[in-house]
């Protein structure tokens, strides 16, 4: 049977593909199903045919699969925050640990690597402690936004649509956060609408707001709200600041971050202090980290006490080793290890996080941890460490080339690889597998409901 774009089709899905879409097969033809699960009939529209696979739309389920639980939100099928609302968590962890194991055999090349089942996430909604919502100048419609008299169009402050960067759907309720971040949003959505001051346009890349990042601090159970505009303009931000601070009494800073940049980041280049601190504080266990808006911290707070758990497990210290820590952000790591180790060294490129990280140690009274400023491809040839441990959690993309190659010329005896992305972790550790040896990986699940999984991997040296 000839397969053809635009082609309607029934399907049964009989597995969740690599990127967690739902596969189908017709006769030994492979179809990618977004957002379809293991057991469900769908008819399907073929919207992309390649050579050896196509990709489908679900167009109606005709007989939903046992897997599928009732997806709380309002978005889910629409929005690209989290897909995997309507699968049973249990199956989410199930595929989430295929993933993983999958991607080191199939782009890892490597066999017998033990992959242990993921550890679930504590919660399950409500988890996430920093959320990005985007302003757009045109909002996607949700099917309920088109009935009525008048259809309104323009504003919309919330998640992107996937695969699409100028797709905002306006969000009322976002299950990731808590609840409060809800009410927040809210009240900023109606003082964005009443200040008669343009949304950033995501293609005219005219207007002045442009994002609205909210982080939560889990042990205080205080918030952070960072506005991002194209301009500075302090009569316009201020008393937005005042009415969140008096409203919101667990408001504890408000910032606003100014970028020319056309570019889709939530981050300025330069930041102006609107109320509160400019900082928002957090523990995991007994450390305190202060964090800045544009500083990375783990977005899962519970999930990455689990998961600092394995790497300190995995990096087996006795007390007497030095520790270099690449990618290090505000220097959580350094710190969980620092009661087991010599010294604990990070390297990171954004300075509020090292910034951040060496407050972070001074507050905490740990002193052997030190943290170097730069990129590391740069910096990394020119240090005159040796280290016995190196932990490495980069960024989605992985380590670049070269600096695998200068892990492999610097040769410490046992690597901790943090990763967030299974298909990067796995070409990394194929790079090095001539020189270590690939022990075990832990999947962490800190991003339950979508498709992404955090994992830690032990690689000894040969
Ligand atoms: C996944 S985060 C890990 C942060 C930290 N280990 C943690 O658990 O919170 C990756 C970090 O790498 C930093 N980074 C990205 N590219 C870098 C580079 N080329 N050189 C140094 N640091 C980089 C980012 O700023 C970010 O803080």
């Amino acid at each position: 049977m000839g397969i053809k774009k635009g082609q309607e089709i029934e399907l049964t899905i009989t597995d969740i593909a690599f990127g967690g879409k739902g596969l189908a097969k017709v006769e030994d033809f492979v179809i990618f199903v977004d957002r379809a699960i293991t057991h469900d009939h769908v008819r399907a529209k073929i919207i992309k045919k390649k050579k050896k696979y196509a990709d489908a739309r679900i167009l109606e389920i005709l007989e939903p699969s046992p897997l599928r639980v009732k997806a709380p939100c309002l978005y889910n099928g629409f929005c690209g925050g989290c897909k995997w609302q309507s699968l049973n968590y249990n199956k989410q962890i199930e595929y989430k640990t295929k993933q993983v194991a999958d991607a080191i055999r199939h782009i890892g090349l490597m066999d017998n690597v033990p992959v242990h089942q993921a550890i679930p996430s504590e919660r399950i909604f409500g988890y996430r402690n920093k959320m990005e919502f985007s302003c757009s100048d045109r909002k996607w419609l949700m099917p309920d936004e088109f009935e009525g008299e008048s259809i309104d169009a323009g504003f919309g402050l919330g998640l992107h649509v996937p695969g699409t960067f100028f797709k905002v759907i306006d969000i009322k309720e976002c299950f990731l956060q808590p609840e409060l971040g809800n009410s927040i949003l809210d009240t900023i959505r109606g003082y964005i609408k009443e200040s008669n001051v343009p949304v950033f346009g995501l293609r005219s890349h005219q207007g002045f707001w442009r994002f609205v990042v909210l982080r939560h601090s889990v042990f205080y159970d205080k918030w952070m709200v960072n506005l991002v505009t194209s301009t500075q303009d302090m009569s316009v931000v201020e008393p937005l600041a005042r009415l969140l601070t008096e409203r919101y009494p667990k408001i504890s800073s408000v910032v606003n971050n100014i970028t020319s940049r056309n570019a889709g980041v939530a981050v300025g280049e330069h930041e102006v202090l609107l109320a509160g601190e400019p900082y928002i504080k957090d523990k995991l266990r007994s450390y305190e980290f202060k964090i800045s808006a544009n500083s990375f911290f783990q977005t899962n707070t519970r999930g990455a006490e689990q998961l600092y758990t394995i790497v300190k497990e995995y990096a087996r210290l006795t007390g007497s080793e030095t520790v270099l820590d690449m990618y290090s952000g505000t220097g959580t790591i350094p710190l969980w290890l620092s009661d087991s180790a010599k010294e604990v060294i990070g390297i990171e490129i954004i300075e509020s996080a090292v910034r951040d990280a060496e407050k972070n140690c001074i507050n905490n009274n740990v002193e052997n941890c030190r943290f170097i400023l730069g990129d590391i491809r740069k910096t990394l040839p020119d240090i005159s460490i040796n280290p016995d441990v190196m932990i490495i959690d980069p960024p989605r993309v992985g380590m670049h080339k070269d600096v695998v190659e200068q892990v492999i010329n610097i040769g410490p005896e046992r690597i901790v690889y943090v990763s967030c992305n299974p298909s990067t972790l796995a070409r990394d550790i194929n790079l090095l597998r001539e020189y270590y040896t690939v022990m075990e990986v832990q999947p962490v699940d800190m991003f339950p409901h979508t498709t992404h999984i955090e994992s830690v991997t032990r690689l000894e040296k040969k």
